[in-house]
């Protein structure tokens, strides 16, 4: 992975990140450089700390120590010519609600709020102020096809009425719709059937690669469009070869392995052997595998 090259645009960047819940020290000194258009997995064993580090690499929870900076794709280029970073414990809220526009995160949970599933989507959507209603009704719709639901069925559903499998893929249709620069995913697909979870393979690496601003056809593709950066959490065996991602494995609070999918489970890290060893393969041998 280009990291280290100077002229790479850092999207995310961790430093040295420590979190402790009470006694319990979750996060043990975390550090990693995530470059503008990567794709990039996270893995570890139940507990390990990922939903955590990706609360904290979204400002949701702040470090103890350590810090961590994010691109500010708004503000003038740095020298170098890329967008600068902020430091999301020091940046003031203003600046981190402009940055989160171009964010969108499938939560572990969800975290859809009360109301239908074209209310969850609209809300965000109308927040950026770029379209109008017709648009954003065509986008809900699109996105909800993407995610393989059924758009009569689900649009004015309230997500009290969604299976668990439902509400994951409009999960991942809202933050599909918003057509960010970086998406977060976490565990996009645990509790789907394999078929679906094939699609959601697809259609993430679909999202991944078409440039930003073109996901929808009902707006133009901007001129020079930042590269798209996806970070994955996934215990997702097959998710992994399929997308053959670079992959940062957590154990114990700290990074264990970090390299490309194709070493992972090499001899570097037996931690990373054994995990790998023992991850479900969900889903394999279908059609259209990519290896
Ligand atoms: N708000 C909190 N207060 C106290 N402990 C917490 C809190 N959030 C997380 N933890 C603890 O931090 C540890 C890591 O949790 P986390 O949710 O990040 O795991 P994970 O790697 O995402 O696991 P899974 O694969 O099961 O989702 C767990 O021991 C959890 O109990
Ligand atoms: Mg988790």
């Amino acid at each position: 992975m280009p990291d280290s090259a100077p002229h790479a645009a850092i999207e995310l960047r961790a430093e040295n990140v420590h979190r402790a819940f009470g006694a319990r020290r979750v996060l043990n000194g975390i550090s990693m450089t995530v470059t503008a258009g990567e794709i990039i997995a996270i893995v570890g064993a139940s507990g390990s700390g990922k939903t955590v580090f990706l609360d904290h690499l979204i400002g949701l929870l702040t470090p103890d120590s350590g810090r961590i900076l994010v691109a500010d794709h708004d503000a003038p280029p740095d020298p170098s010519g890329h967008p600068p970073l902020v430091d999301i414990a020091s940046a003031p809220t203003e600046t981190l609600d402009r940055i989160r526009l171009h964010w969108a995160v499938v939560f572990q949970r969800n975290a859809l709020f009360s109301g239908t599933i074209r209310d969850n989507i609209a809300l965000l959507l109308r927040e950026r102020g770029e379209f109008s209603d017709q648009q954003v009704d065509a986008r809900a719709r699109a996105a909800i096809a993407a995610a393989r639901l059924d758009v009569a069925d689900v649009l004015e559903k309230d997500r009290d009425e969604l299976s668990g499998g439902m509400a994951k893929r409009a999960a991942i249709a809202r933050a599909i719709a918003m057509d960010p620069i970086v998406i977060f995913y976490d565990e996009p697909t645990t509790g789907l059937d394999p078929v679906v979870a094939g699609n959601i393979h697809e259609l993430i690496w679909r999202t991944h690669h078409q440039p930003v601003g073109s996901l929808f056809a009902d707006s133009p593709a901007p001129p020079n469009p930042p590269p798209r950066t996806s970070v994955i959490i996934t215990h997702d065996k097959d998710l992994l070869r399929r997308i053959g991602p670079r992959v940062l494995m957590l154990d114990a609070g700290r990074v264990c392995y970090d390299g490309p999918y194709h070493r992972f489970g090499g001899p570097d890290c037996p931690q990373a052997r054994q995990y790998f060893q023992a991850m479900p393969v969900l889903h394999a041998g279908r059609p259209g595998e990519r290896d």
